[in-house]
């Protein structure tokens, strides 16, 4: 399975663990998954994989990218909103469900999670991806932002400006908090992309291997788990 990119290495390594747990091709669905960039992956490991997104372009993408990689019959591409999952998927008929980097844009991140718990079976577990908004304060100020960095250090959601593509950022607290509000336990908080953002560029491209074991060596620990750019939570229905 993917991945080694040092830029998403700990989520991939939560989720094979995740995996290797079930020891079972597993009942996925990856909600705002986009162009399959776990999806398929998923689906190469031997498991059945729906994707749910307004995108018609991300799914056309998606279904493309799952023929070529022979495994079209295991990845569903289905058009709609988090906010509809209800309709869309049975309840309690999903081993994992995936839900990264979407809760900062949706309309309800609150009514998104119940919708994304009830698709779960008991026992299920969440993989969800959020947006820092420590991450987002420092990479302001660092630029020189201050001002900017100070409006996401006071919004209530951690929302920037209007010209933020973000509608809010979390921290691990708030994350946790959102997750639990949907009935789900948080079982793992990891930092994405600790450091990866802020080396230059060329450390990733020549050193690749060494980006990848530091960002995992720091990934669950805080506070260099709080500052990174994304916080990845797994958490289960009991
Ligand atoms: C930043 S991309 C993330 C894609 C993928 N999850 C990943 O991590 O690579 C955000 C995705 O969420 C989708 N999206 C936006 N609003 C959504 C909504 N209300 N419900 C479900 N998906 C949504 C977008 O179409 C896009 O594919």
């Amino acid at each position: 399975m993917e991945s080694s990119a040092p830029r998403t290495a700990v989520v991939w390594q939560v989720l094979r663990r995740e995996l290797a747990r079930a020891g079972r091709p597993l009942t996925a669905l990856d909600v705002g998954g986009g162009t399959g960039g776990f999806a398929v992956p998923l689906a190469q490991a031997g498991h059945t994989v729906t994707v749910v997104d307004p995108s018609p372009d991300a799914l056309a993408a998606l279904t493309r990218r799952a023929a070529e990689a022979g495994v079209g019959e295991r990845v569903s591409a289905v058009q709609g909103d988090g906010d509809g999952l209800g309709d869309l998927v049975p309840p309690a008929s999903v081993d994992l469900v995936l839900c990264h980097s979407m809760l900062e844009v949706v309309d309800d991140p609150q009514k998104v999670v119940a919708a994304l718990a009830a698709t779960l079976r008991p026992g299920g577990a969440a993989s969800v991806v959020v947006a820092s908004r420590a991450a987002a304060v420092l990479a302001k100020a660092i630029g020189g932002h201050l001002a900017a960095a100070s409006l996401l250090v006071a919004s209530p959601d951690g929302r920037g400006d209007t010209r933020d593509r973000l509608r809010r950022r979390y921290s691990a607290e708030t994350a946790t908090e959102l997750l639990s509000g949907g009935g789900l336990t948080v079982e793992e908080i990891h930092g994405v992309r600790v450091v990866a953002d802020l080396v230059p560029g060329t450390v990733a491209e020549s050193e690749p291997e060494a980006l990848q074991a530091f960002e995992l060596a720091l990934a669950g620990i805080p506070p260099y788990r709080d500052i990174a750019t994304q916080l990845h939570l797994l958490a289960r229905k009991s």
